[in-house]
């Protein structure tokens, strides 16, 4: 266990509380997960359940995709506490995760539309979040209503996210927290997403009281966001589960589903808020190269010769780059090479803690090898164009801030 105390609030102590898979066992259409007793395991999901049951704090939990930062939903106190710990801005709406579709029926008064059936069947629990109409309000005795969810939750939107996580620490806390659990990656705003406990913690450290250390995340890319209430049905995020995969299991319904522009174009601004503000961002100026085969030729040579000084670099190749053929001036700038892997879970998996980690290493910038946007290509370019100061795509050449 690592804790630290905070230097904002001396009274709030960080603790990073160890959870082993192995001792859950949550099947698919169970309402409740057996968790091996006693363990560790058992004791410390059950403190953060309390957390989030009782709106204490949030906590930071393991999704298969990335480290949520969850609350109850239903609480806007709660969902503020969120808000504060990222500083993330008010008007960026938070995903709804339940541990069961029996949950969400249960606790929300909600239709899901029909169009959802398939993907829910074959890719719930997993990392796709579907948009839904807000619940009902809660009718009181004295005839005034209350919104079902929190509007801190949801702010400017007449919809909500919702997913249901695999991974069985994220369900099981949802489940015997017994609430909806609001969760939003647990970066501060601004900062890649986190994919292992001490990610959460160097963001974290000091705002929240507990991070349940579930290892590290398998997927590494957030959920893929959906919304089958506009026609055509549309991708708002790209993530961990790719177009193809919706087109060949969501059926004749989803076979015309369009993509938002995956570099945050006016569309995707409207209709999902969160994608207009800077993510993803390392200290170090990001440069993405794509369509440079394996890294040798002219234009990212220029690039790189092109860099006076004394320029700390780091390398992020994936599927081509061989730095080998690179000038030795060049070889001489860098710092550190981290290899994102040839397969596209391999660079997901990888994306963001690499990014965190070479950032850590000190450097001024970062060069990135881009992808194809087939399969995992979508998300993995998603985050890459975000995190990206400069893009230089063969031949056209994008500075973005
Ligand atoms: O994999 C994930 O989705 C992770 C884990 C923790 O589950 N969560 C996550 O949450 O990535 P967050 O808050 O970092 O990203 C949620 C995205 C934002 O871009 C937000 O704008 C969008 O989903 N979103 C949430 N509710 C929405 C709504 N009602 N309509 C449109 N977009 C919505
Ligand atoms: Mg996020």
């Amino acid at each position: 266990m690592v804790s630290v105390s905070s230097t904002l609030s001396p009274a709030l102590t960080t603790q990073i509380l160890p959870v082993a898979l192995s001792d859950i066992d949550f099947p698919r259409d169970a309402d409740m997960p057996n968790v091996q007793q006693p363990s560790v395991t058992y004791t410390n999901i059950h403190k953060a359940a309390h957390m989030i049951r009782n709106h204490i704090a949030p906590v930071a939990f393991p999704t298969e995709t990335v480290y949520g930062l969850g609350a109850s939903a239903l609480s806007t106190r709660a969902v503020r506490q969120i808000f504060t710990a990222k500083n993330r801005p008010l008007d960026n709406p938070l995903i709804v995760h339940i541990s069961s579709v029996a949950q969400l029926r249960r606790v929300l008064d909600t239709k899901i539309p029909e169009i959802y059936e398939p993907l829910i069947q074959k890719l719930w629990p997993g990392p796709l979040t579907i948009i839904l109409p807000l619940p009902a309000p809660i009718r009181n005795e004295d005839g005034s209503e209350t919104p079902a969810i929190s509007p801190a939750c949801t702010p400017g939107q007449n919809t909500f996210g919702v997913r249901m996580p695999s991974h069985p620490v994220a369900r099981a806390l949802i489940a015997i927290s017994d609430t909806p659990v609001a969760a939003p990656s647990a970066n501060a705003s601004t900062r890649p997403s986190p994919t292992t406990a001490m990610h959460v913690y160097t963001d974290m450290a000091g705002r929240i009281p507990l991070i349940l250390d579930g290892g590290p995340c398998n997927v590494g890319l957030e959920s893929t966001v959906v919304d089958g209430t506009v026609s055509p049905p549309a991708i708002l995020r790209p993530g961990g589960v790719s177009i193809e995969e919706i087109r060949k299991y969501g059926g004749p319904l989803w076979k015309d589903v369009i993509t938002g522009q995956s570099d945050a174009g006016q569309d995707e601004k409207v209709r999902t808020p969160g994608m207009k503000y800077r993510h993803y961002s390392p200290k170090a100026k990001v440069v993405v190269f794509l369509g440079q085969g394996d890294g040798s030729g002219g234009e990212i040579l220029r690039y790189l010769r092109g860099l006076t000084g004394d320029v700390k670099l780091a390398v992020l190749p994936s599927r081509l780059f061989n730095l080998d053929s690179w000038d030795e001036e060049i070889k001489k700038k860098i710092c550190v090479v981290k290899e994102l892997g040839k397969s596209g879970a391999e660079i997901s998996r990888n994306l963001f803690a690499y990014l965190r980690e070479v950032d850590e290493a000190g450097v001024d910038l970062i060069i990135a090898e881009g992808v194809g946007e087939e399969d995992e290509g979508a998300a993995i370019m998603n985050r890459l164009r975000k995190a990206a100061t400069e893009i230089l795509d063969n031949g056209q050449y994008i500075v973005k801030k």
